[in-house]
């Protein structure tokens, strides 16, 4: 396979790419890496809820374009993973691609050490892999291996969740999360969003990241002390312009918010007292009738199961909109985004 054709080559090994043209790459994405939301403008993420939108309808409609069809794509999960990992896998068939996995890629040469084995850095992985595949896909449980993976590799690199604590993201559930936000209320600026749970987490630094971008945002932040990361103010102040403010408990804000988003806790922090962090149905009695509940899953005693039957649940559609959300994130790194809004143009003139 050719690694230097096309909007593959664009990517260099040493340095950041290229931004693309805004026509060809509606999301300028085009043989980049995703490794932080921090780096994603605006534009971006709109133009990616467009890609979304408009793949999650040509899917509907059975009508998938296989834009990926001779596209390989390593899905490399040093961490358990059940929505995130199969999301990806499942967005790159449905583009007509194939996936390299295993389900014990610590058995690989970068992998844990087993006794007596040949073991391997995973810079030569990076190298090794970039020979075989045109994407990879990794989470690890610490924070900077994918970014220490791209540094390495010829092909882009997205990062599925990297560790815990300062500097650890998830950027792709955060866009997942931004367009479940999008498609419910129409747009992401102007909504008051409080986000509950541990400040360690790498899904809340993402979402804060994603949220900060947007115009006219109302950002409650609900952590306790031991959990929270005062970096994240830095960087909130630096976008978000200091529009934010801390809670105290969810019922003192519930009245006040579109979006509960509760990004939850390690089993270790649910530990000790957490009154004040749990969502139930008689609480969100109190909330505005448009109000949605949001949740990265898994969860624990934070969202108790009786919301779930209430019109206020999205945390099984974030489920559902992270498929479109993920193709669309392949399909604009592997430089098909432009042809994907094409069809929808197409569509909407055949229509008329
Ligand atoms: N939300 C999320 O990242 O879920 P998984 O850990 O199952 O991928």
């Amino acid at each position: 396979m050719d690694q230097g054709s096309g909007s593959k080559s664009r990517l260099e090994s040493d340095g950041a790419p290229d931004i693309g043209d805004w026509h060809g790459d509606p999301t300028g994405l085009a043989g980049q890496h995703l490794l932080s939301l921090l780096g994603v403008r605006r534009d971006q993420m709109i133009a990616l809820f467009d890609v979304a939108a408009t793949l999650e309808r040509l899917q509907r409609e059975h009508r998938t374009p296989p834009l990926l069809h001779d596209s390989l794509m390593v899905s490399l999960f040093f961490q358990p993973s059940t929505r995130t990992r199969f999301g990806f896998e499942a967005a790159m068939h449905r583009l007509g691609g194939s996936v390299l996995s295993s389900a014990h890629v610590n058995e690989t040469r970068a992998g844990l050490r087993h006794a007596g084995a040949y073991t391997e850095a995973l810079d030569d992985m990076a190298r090794t892999l970039s020979r075989m595949v045109d994407i990879a896909v990794m989470r690890h449980s610490e924070v900077g291996v994918p970014a220490e993976f791209a540094r390495h590799a010829v092909i882009p690199v997205i990062n599925a969740g990297d560790g815990i604590g300062p500097g650890s993201e998830h950027p792709t559930q955060a866009l997942t999360d931004l367009y479940t936000m999008h498609k419910e209320f129409g747009a992401v600026d102007g909504l008051s969003v409080l986000v509950a749970g541990s400040l360690q987490l790498r899904v809340a630094h993402s979402l804060l990241y994603g949220l900060a971008r947007f115009k006219r945002m109302q950002v409650f932040i609900l952590c306790p002390p031991e959990l929270y990361w005062t970096d994240i103010e830095d960087a909130m102040l630096r976008t978000l312009g200091g529009a934010y403010q801390r809670v105290r408990r969810i019922e003192d804000i519930i009245d006040q918010v579109d979006v509960i988003y509760h990004n939850g806790f390690t089993e270790e922090q649910m530990e000790g007292p957490r009154d004040g962090y749990c969502v139930n149905a008689a609480l969100i009695k109190h909330a505005r009738p448009g109000m949605i509940v949001m949740h990265p899953l898994p969860r624990d005693l934070e969202v108790d199961p009786s919301v779930d039957l209430t019109r206020h649940a999205r945390y099984f559609q974030q489920v559902s909109n992270s498929i479109p959300m993920r193709m669309a994130i392949l399909a604009s790194i592997m430089g098909q985004a432009g042809a994907v809004l094409q069809l929808k143009e197409t569509a909407a003139l055949s229509t008329r």
